[in-house]
């Protein structure tokens, strides 16, 4: 007890720390200031004490942001009425900190799983019992079964008639009652299936086919049961954990399935806060395809999704403002990489450079400094330059360090084909409007 409170009270000491350098650094007579200040985000929030506190942390989705990013820029940077905004939503992780906040908020993303991670983190109440959903698929005669051609390649025959079952049962339940079931039955069916679920993309490796093997051979129906009676607990409990909170009855809207690079924003909004897609080897759709094909999204519409996502398909060439982008563009020699880099830059500056438009107040882009061969890519800075030229003025860089993040588990680069040394830091850049 006494060493949780001189645990809790370093914490505390550490945070006020950095409320005094960042008050240097943001002062405007300190001309030598640097711009750039360390800080730990997740020490920064007290009443969200962890990263995975409440329905922060339903569902990993890859790369996600920890609460206490948004938590900081809301209690550091907002003001009651504004309107935030995130473009690359992802798992809806702004919204489910805007509630609990009391703001507006709007959220986009081309990975349709944002609709199910973020309406069961934000349920309010469940009166239904999880004993009371398993009686309802055992004794349902429901079925629904995924329009995938690859199916028996990821389950087998045995596991998947039970699979249907249970999804017949999900896709007839009302609203909360089947915001309880999705989540756990996606955990589940995973686990059920050929899949690595060590590994975030769809990967059938040999721990995972002994896995089912395994499956097998014990009384898997008592299991599977099991399991998701267990998950739709750990749920409840969160749910429970995110309402103490004391989530706010706020308005928001989400657009899912779109793609940045065809979506204008129509309302205006104070304050941007996003994290964009990495530069290097994040496939969200190839990686949540199991999902989303078990929610129902058929094999047309999830091959569609995939040749829009950043950095991975081709972009109209925009006007780019950085001398740094220039600069390290030529360092590079591979033309595959050159083609990559460029994508990735065309993609996210020509983003930003036609949202910024309708934002009111402040940009907040958390990026981390990736690498291409062995060469660093400061992508904040080249953000600030370009942002520069739109009228945003760079306040102040937040340097948080990784402490553990879901990133995908290659030790090899596929970009570069060299072995990786993951992001340690990651950069949180402040940009406010000038003009
Ligand atoms: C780093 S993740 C965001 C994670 C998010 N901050 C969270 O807390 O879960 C980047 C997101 O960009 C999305 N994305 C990639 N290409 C896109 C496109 N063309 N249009 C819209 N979103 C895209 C991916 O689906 C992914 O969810």
């Amino acid at each position: 007890m006494e060493k949780l409170e001189s645990f809790k009270n370093q914490l505390a000491f550490d945070f006020y720390n950095d409320k005094e350098k960042i008050k240097k650094k943001l002062d405007p007579n300190n001309e030598n200031s640097e711009k750039k200040v360390q800080i730990l985000f997740r020490n920064t929030i007290p009443e969200i004490p962890l990263t995975t506190s409440g329905t922060f942390s339903v569902y990993k989705y890859p790369a996600k942001f920890i609460p206490q990013v948004i938590a900081y820029v809301l209690k550091e940077y907002a003001k009651p009425g504004m309107k935030i905004f995130d473009p690359f939503a992802g798992s809806g992780t702004v919204g489910i900190v805007s509630r609990v906040y009391g703001y507006d908020y709007i959220l986009w993303d081309l990975n349709p799983m944002i609709e199910v991670i973020h309406n069961t983190a934000v349920i309010k109440r469940i009166d239904t019992n999880p004993a009371s959903i398993i009686r309802n698929i055992k004794n349902s005669d429901k079925e629904f079964v995924p329009n995938w051609s690859n199916i028996k390649y990821w389950f087998p025959e045995e596991f998947l008639s039970l699979l249907a079952k249970a999804w017949g049962v999900a896709n007839s339940l009302t609203e909360t009652d089947k915001y309880l079931l999705l989540i756990p039955l996606l955990k589940v069916s995973r686990f059920f299936s050929y899949s690595d679920e060590k590994v975030h993309k769809l990967y059938k490796s040999k721990h995972s086919k002994k896995k089912v093997e395994e499956l097998l051979k014990v009384d898997w129906k008592s299991k599977f049961y099991l399991m998701l009676e267990k998950e739709m607990y750990i749920l409840l409990r969160k749910i429970k954990e995110y309402n103490k909170l004391n989530p706010k009855q706020v308005n928001y809207q989400i657009r899912s399935g779109i793609d940045i690079l065809e979506t204008k924003l129509d309302d205006q909004v104070n304050i941007l806060i996003t994290s964009p897609p990495y530069l290097q080897a994040q496939e969200y759709i190839r990686s949540t395809k199991l999902e989303l094909f078990w929610l129902g999204y058929d094999e047309a519409y999830i091959k569609e999704l995939s040749k829009k996502e950043i950095p991975y398909r081709s972009v109209n060439e925009v006007n780019i403002y950085s001398d740094k982008y220039f600069k390290f563009r030529e360092q590079i020699e591979e033309p595959h990489l050159k083609q990559l880099y460029d994508r990735y830059f065309n993609a996210i500056l020509g983003s930003f450079s036609s949202l910024e438009e309708n934002v009111k107040d402040y940009l907040f882009i958390f990026v981390g400094p990736a690498k291409i061969r062995t060469t660093s890519i400061p992508i904040d800075e080249i953000l600030i330059e370009h942002l520069r030229e739109f009228g945003w003025k760079h306040e102040i860089t937040f340097i948080d360090k990784i402490v553990s993040r879901v990133m995908f588990e290659s030790k090899i680069n596929p970009a570069s084909g060299v072995e990786d040394s993951r992001i340690k830091t990651e950069h949180l850049v402040v940009l406010k409007r000038d003009i």
